[in-house]
């Protein structure tokens, strides 16, 4: 497409309908939204019933004491079995579940369900064997790869929650997630392929588990064969995978649990400094998960669909396994980055696996974009009928980009907008039945209610803008931050009365749609990724250089935002008044050693005095200034104003910046 035409498309006010053909053919129709609005507790108990239960509930919601919420009570089933074991007994045992494909070329596993069904039980049994049982906690860091989703549905198939921290983690974040939610079992690999490279994870379990001593074993998957090397291996407490599950019994017979028992834990960042874990349950969140997956991409029997994501992240859980399994879908999982061995890698899954629905973030389209459009020309998109994008607002060229150059103009693009909590899409188009304009979520899917409300929690009018809440409960909800209830209150049920505050500001334009306009809080979102402005400050500040750090997330052009962090450094790191060599580098390492590589500061500024108000607050809005390179806004509640200018003239100096 030429840039004429693309500027013309981006300048008009776009809409685009649903294709006639997905429209007449859609999965939800029009009325759902009616249907829902009378009364979505049926709506909810309907979608329900895509699920195979052990014993019906009595009762689809319990809100008698919010913000707790109890969906589908006296119900009981086993999430497992729903996404593995009824496919198989319905006849469709020979359908692949994962087209699985590493990054090494010619690396890939087809599994299909009946063979998913075996690795599972025999993976339950093994789990079994070394003393899981039903409400214990099994932390899962692992690479993209089958075992991974193995490992999650055979703790599912026990009732033993999961922790499933995500690989490009560090051991400190392991550690952390380890600790906080006292999990006994860490399943694990030698490493996995990255940028075509193996990457090892196995130190750094060694290196957490070094302060948890009340972890028993860990299970680890040879995946890379890499040496482990002198004290890479702890005899008793490390198992091999392929020891203890290749020669377990494929038999296995799923218990029955209460809708409501933990299903996993996800941790994931908040304005404080502490990670928050998020705790899911089986039964409401299944059926979230299942039927916004069928609704939001449409779902066909002969499609196939790729959620580019990792599953260490909640778009993992939710829809790389859980929505798509429990549907019965084929998937295509990939183990590694888009430009390994080339930048057509991508598109060359899509044309080989012949992908129908495709899932992935905008920083990612940004990148693609960047690469330049001739990458993807060069192969056949045309099985795509469906894209979608999660993770951040995605801006309008972005959105227009994708949709003509991956989409080839024909293809809905789904912006869903949902979060770590909320467990499935909350607001989103319905391809066959809701128009998509760049950049806009549109509205909120059939039995959720959002609404943008004002500082007095007041629904605002069209045209107008505030914060995005959610007013009535649904399904896969939260159900609390694990052992800690009254941080689960007062996180998202305390701004506004009787509503859940998302965190994230929005507006409605004239047609009264919904435009997320990202958070309204310290939460930053670096390429699709959630991060805590005080988690990195923390870790700046253990660092014995620093006396005082604070982080701001700046608009970037390829990650959305980009963590951009202000230090102070004390007098033993100071050489007459200078910093040392080599600090911002160090300092930038020591942060990804803490948090994980995505949590690196893309740029250090060392200042003298950080701007504060009387009351000792940090201003991050005028640092967020400095970042971006705008004129500095209001510093008249400041209590020294002229520190603003003291860090200007330490840029123009031009020595500091990384
Ligand atoms: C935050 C949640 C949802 C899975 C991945 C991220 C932002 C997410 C969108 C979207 C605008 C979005 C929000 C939200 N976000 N999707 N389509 N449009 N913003 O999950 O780490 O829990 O982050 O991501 O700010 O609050 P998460």
């Amino acid at each position: 497409m030429s840039q004429e035409t693309l500027s013309n498309l981006l300048h008009e006010n776009r809409r685009f309908e649903p294709p006639a053909d997905l429209a007449a053919n859609a999965n939800v129709k029009a009325d759902a939204y009616d249907e829902a609005e009378r009364d979505y507790v049926a709506f909810w108990e309907k979608a329900a019933e895509r699920l195979t239960w052990e014993t019906k509930w009595d009762r689809a919601l319990d809100w008698d004491d919010p913000p707790f919420a109890k969906w589908y009570v006296g119900g009981t089933l086993n999430a497992a079995y729903n996404c593995v074991d009824r496919h198989v007994e319905n006849g469709n045992g020979d359908r692949v579940a994962y087209h699985w494909i590493g990054e090494p070329e010619g690396d890939s596993r087809d599994i299909t369900y009946a063979e998913l069904k075996d690795i599972v039980c025999q993976a339950a049994n093994a789990l079994t064997d070394l003393g899981v049982k039903k409400g214990d906690r099994v932390a899962i860091y692992m690479p993209m790869i089958p075992e991974t989703v193995v490992a999650m549905l055979a703790c599912a198939r026990l009732g033993a929650p999961h922790t499933v921290v995500f690989g490009g983690f560090s051991s400190t974040a392991l550690r952390d997630r380890v600790q906080d939610c006292d999990a006994r079992i860490v399943i694990t690999a030698d490493g996995g392929y990255r940028r075509g490279a193996p990457a090892a994870l196995k130190p750094a379990v060694d290196e957490a588990l070094e302060s948890c001593p009340d972890v028993r074993n860990v299970l680890v998957v040879r995946r890379t064969g890499q040496d482990l090397g002198e004290g890479g291996w702890t005899d008793v407490r490390d198992v091999w995978w392929h020891d203890a599950v290749d020669g377990a019994s494929k038999d296995h017979t799923p218990e029955a649990f209460d809708s409501e028992h933990p299903l996993y834990v996800m941790y994931t960042s908040g304005t404080t400094g502490k990670p928050k874990g998020i705790l899911h349950t089986t039964a409401g969140y299944l059926v979230g998960c299942a039927w916004t997956h069928w609704a939001v991409f449409d779902l066909k029997d002969d499609d196939v669909f790729w959620t580019a994501a990792d599953i260490g992240w909640v778009t993992g859980h939710s829809y790389i396994v859980y929505g798509p399994l429990a549907n019965g879908t084929t998937s295509v999982m990939y183990e590694g980055t888009p430009d390994t061995p080339h930048k057509g890698r991508w598109w060359e899954i899509i044309q080989d696996y012949k992908i129908t629905l495709l899932y992935c973030a905008p920083t990612v389209i940004r990148t693609f974009m960047k690469w330049g459009a001739d990458i993807p020309q060069k192969f056949d998109l045309s099985t795509l009928r469906i894209i979608g994008s999660v993770g951040e607002p995605i801006n309008p060229e972005a959105y227009i980009w994708y949709r003509e150059t991956i989409g080839g103009g024909r293809t809905p693009v789904v912006d869903t907008w949902w979060q770590t909590e909320t467990g499935m899409h909350m607001i989103s188009p319905l391809p066959g039945v809701t128009a998509g304009k760049p950049g806009s979520a549109m509205k909120a899917l059939p039995g959720v209610s959002a609404v943008v409300v004002d500082d007095e929690g007041n629904a605002v009018k069209p045209g107008s803008g505030g914060y995005l809440v959610i007013t009535e409960p649904w399904p896969a909800m939260l159900r609390t931050i694990w052992g800690d209830d009254e941080r689960y209150r007062e996180t998202y049920w305390s701004r506004f009365e009787g509503m859940y505050f998302a965190g994230d500001g929005a507006k409605l334009d004239e047609d009264g749609d919904i435009w997320l306009l990202g958070r309204v809080d310290d939460v930053m979102n670096v390429s699709g990724h959630r991060l805590s402005t005080t988690e990195i400050e923390s870790a700046l500040v253990s660092h014995p250089s620093v006396a005082e750090a604070a982080v701001v997330g700046a608009n970037d052009a390829d990650t959305g935002q980009a963590v951009n962090a202000f230090v102070i450094l004390r007098e033993s790191a100071l050489t007459d008044g200078e910093p040392e060599e080599g600090i911002v580098d160090e300092l930038r390492n020591h942060v990804s050693k803490e948090i994980g590589p995505i949590a690196k500061p893309k740029a250090i500024l060392v200042v003298a005095e950080l701007p504060k108000t009387r009351s000792g607050k940090i201003m991050r809005r005028l640092l967020r200034d400095i970042a971006e390179k705008r004129e500095v806004g209001d510093v008249t509640t400041l209590a020294d104003s002229t520190v603003m200018d003291k860090i200007k003239e330490g840029i123009a100096a031009g020595s500091d910046e990384d």
